[in-house]
């Protein structure tokens, strides 16, 4: 039986973190064994925010490298960048035809950008989910292993889909977000304040590449308090969230002892950040030490690069003969 097709995208616009770790990257991991993966760099999505040219390559080459540094095996997957799959720009450009101005208008991601940056609202953000829509119809994958906050993007990437089946014959499968055990991961930057992400509040980012020292310097100044009063009192979600990252870094019964002694209210939030600290610590030193190598060995990265993207190219090519000819384009 053939494997069912997996797409997943990662935007090159900063150093990936624990929430790209654990809220994605080590699905793709996880993914690798069981199905046919096509893993990238959204490099063109990056270009939204226009990011100095100077930094690009960079930028992308590191995601790979630490992509590769988290246990993901180019020879299992197609890892690639998107910018050298020309097949989906061009079925970007058809499904452009099917996508409302009203509806993208009405993307919370777009909005936001709106608010967040009045002086740059480019017709790229605007049609983002068109472009990630295409990625991942691009091979006409049926999973897509993404964080919570990427739903809505792939509620628009069946809607495209369903629209062109509907005007030119069943072609496109809908796309459902993956997880395993359904299990949605979601790491809290450290002071509380929304979502762990690569370009807002490094301070309160633990990055894949941070050292042992900046690791633990940042995990000590997480934000706790002075602990709860009464037995079994509900977690406030700064302490929910350093509980989660010590039940994916350390030992199970380390992550028991501290999870009673909160519930006898007898927990010092000193010790356990310190003992989180060094299972971070220990846990990123590896992925970090292989990533920095690998980013050395720019030959090799360029050569995965390459590999995937036959990979990719392989798969795109059929699909986007297939659409053209619904759509009518077959002149020769
Ligand atoms: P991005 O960094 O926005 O390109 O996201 C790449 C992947 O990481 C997506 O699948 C996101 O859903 C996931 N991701 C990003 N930040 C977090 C976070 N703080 N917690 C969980 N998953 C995240
Ligand atoms: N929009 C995604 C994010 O910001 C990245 C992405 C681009 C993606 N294209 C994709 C994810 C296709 C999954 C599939 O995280």
């Amino acid at each position: 039986m053939s494997k069912e097709i997996v797409v997943s995208g990662i935007r090159s616009t900063g150093h990936l973190h624990l929430g790209n770790y654990f809220g994605a990257i080590q699905n793709y991991v996880l993914m690798q064994e069981n199905y046919d993966c096509y893993f990238f760099v959204a490099d063109y999505h990056s270009l939204t925010t226009h990011p100095d040219p100077k930094d690009l390559k960079a930028n992308v080459f590191r995601v790979v490298a630490e992509n590769i540094a988290s246990g993901l095996n180019p020879d299992k997957v197609a890892l690639y960048a998107q910018s050298d799959v020309p097949e989906i720009p061009e079925l970007y450009l058809m499904l452009n035809m099917l996508a409302y101005v009203g509806e993208l208008e009405k993307v919370p991601t777009f909005k936001e950008k709106v608010r967040t940056q009045p002086e740059n609202v480019n017709a790229g953000l605007l049609t983002y989910p068109v472009l990630m829509a295409a990625d991942i119809l691009i091979h006409r994958a049926v999973k897509v292993p993404v964080g919570k906050d990427q739903e809505q993007h792939l509620e628009m990437a069946r809607n495209f889909a369903v629209r062109f089946n509907n005007r030119y014959g069943n072609f496109f499968p809908e796309p459902q977000v993956f997880r395993f055990n359904n299990d949605t991961v979601k790491i809290m930057s450290l002071d509380g304040s929304g979502k762990m992400s690569k370009s807002e509040n490094e301070n309160n980012t633990i990055y894949l590449s941070d050292s042992d020292d900046t690791i633990r310097k940042k995990i000590m100044k997480a934000k706790t308090d002075a602990g709860p009063i009464a037995p079994n009192t509900e977690m406030p979600d700064y302490i929910q969230n350093l509980f989660l990252l010590m039940h994916l870094a350390s030992r199970k019964e380390i992550v028991d002892i501290y999870r009673s002694q909160y519930n006898n209210c007898n927990i010092r939030y000193g010790d356990m950040k310190k003992q989180l600290a060094e299972d971070m610590a220990a846990f990123v030193r590896p992925i970090r030490e292989h990533a920095t190598e690998l980013q050395k060995d720019e030959t090799t990265l360029r050569m995965i690069l390459k590999e995937g993207a036959e990979k990719a190219r392989a798969s795109a090519s059929v699909t986007i003969e297939g659409a053209r000819k619904l759509i009518g384009i077959n002149y020769y």
